[in-house]
């Protein structure tokens, strides 16, 4: 069976939405949930949390990654991302992209949908973030 099938999707996507309503975004408005499938079977959740100063507004992606890292789950196994006052899919921006591919392999998958979640997009990181040079750097 491929890692693939193993993922509850639609489990993990309901608690991206969970996430959601926990959203901080009196600015845009525009609520994002991240549920991050650690390794060790545990699911890490978190929203966007903005600020008046808007640089420095975290992405619902980022702070999922942060939290879960600080808890000590390390590996992760997928990721969803659900916007439910979004009209169309809404993919993790670059800087996630890239803090994502810190801790994952090509392969990893990403899930992201708006409102309307029969529109989920099922992709990975390796086609969000290309020619990751970063992975040359990285010291194990
Ligand atoms: N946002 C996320 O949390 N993740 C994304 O993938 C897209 C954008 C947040 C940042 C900001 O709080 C709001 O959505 C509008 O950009």
């Amino acid at each position: 069976m491929s890692q693939e099938t193993q993922i509850d999707r639609e489990a993990l996507m309901d608690r991206a939405f969970e996430a959601a309503e926990l959203s901080y975004s009196p600015y845009s408005h525009f609520r994002v949930g991240a549920a991050l499938l650690c390794q060790d079977g545990t699911v890490v959740t978190a929203a966007n949390i903005e600020n008046r100063s808007f640089g420095m507004t975290i992405c619902a992606e980022r702070s999922a990654i942060v939290k879960a890292h600080s808890l000590g789950r390390t590996r992760y196994t997928a990721l969803a991302v659900a916007c439910p006052d979004a009209g169309y899919p809404v993919s993790p921006c670059g800087a996630c992209r890239q803090v994502i591919s810190e801790f994952a392999g090509p392969d990893f998958p990403v899930y992201f949908t708006g409102a309307d979640r029969s529109q989920t997009v099922c992709t990975t990181i390796g086609s969000l973030f290309p020619y990751d040079a970063l992975k040359e750097l990285a010291q194990p």
